[in-house]
């Protein structure tokens, strides 16, 4: 599929799949992309819940807050719904504070990972914790920081250079447009604020 980089750069949030499961192998295979992770103090105080029975899923998707920038056209429709999910825990017993810093390098392992194996994936913070928590009986000293969907995707989002705006939009062909900042926009050269010239920053 490509090379990290190469990963990194075509990997997209998908809101639309196919319906063909995803193998509890290649699920194990995502934690354990996680489970190798960079955490402060080698502490790792993530567990995760694997999410794949139909009956559990369909419970989920209503819980889930989708593309905010467009609502409701970043939600999923019918018959594109993820086939799984992973729940992303943080136990609070292992570490109080913070954990959701461990969690977020957890899950872009597990994004990375997903999309070499062709699945496409969404990260989601924005979700009911409460009932999420009730319906995959998460105890209360563990904390959920986010459910990432997953799925093998039907539609393809591109990026572009940001203009004015950074916010994702649906273009009249129903694609999704990603606005990423320029690398000459964040970039600087020894000292904060003295930009690079355009030509400086060509990146194979
Ligand atoms: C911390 C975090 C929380 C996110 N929460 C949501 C969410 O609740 N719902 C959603 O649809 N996408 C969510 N996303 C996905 C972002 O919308 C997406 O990463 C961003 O638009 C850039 O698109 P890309 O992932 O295709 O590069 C989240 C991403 C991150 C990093």
């Amino acid at each position: 599929m490509g090379t990290v980089f190469e990963l990194i750069k075509t990997r997209r949030s998908v809101r639309k799949f196919r319906q063909d499961p995803i193998s509890l192998e290649k699920l194990l295979k995502l934690v354990e992309a996680a489970r190798f992770a960079p955490s402060a103090a080698n502490i790792q105080p993530c567990e995760y819940v694997i999410v794949n029975s139909r009956e559990k899923v369909n419970q989920i998707f209503p819980l889930l807050k989708w593309a905010g920038y467009i609502h409701p056209h970043g939600i999923p429709g019918k018959g594109e719904e993820p086939s799984a999910y992973i729940a992303v825990l943080i136990s609070l017993k292992k570490k109080k504070k913070k954990g959701e810093v461990d969690a977020s390098a957890a899950i872009q392992n597990m994004l990375l990972t997903a999309w070499e194996l062709g699945i496409g994936s969404c990260w989601i913070k924005s979700v009911k914790r409460r009932s999420i928590k009730k319906i995959l009986r998460i105890p209360h000293n563990v904390q959920l920081d986010s459910v990432i969907a997953f799925g093998y995707p039907a539609e393809n989002p591109v990026t572009e250079d940001a203009g004015e705006s950074i916010k994702y939009y649906k273009d009249d062909k129903g694609i999704l447009h990603v606005p990423k900042r320029s690398l000459s926009s964040i970039v600087f050269n020894n000292q904060y604020g003295l930009y690079y010239e355009k030509e400086k920053l060509v990146v194979d």
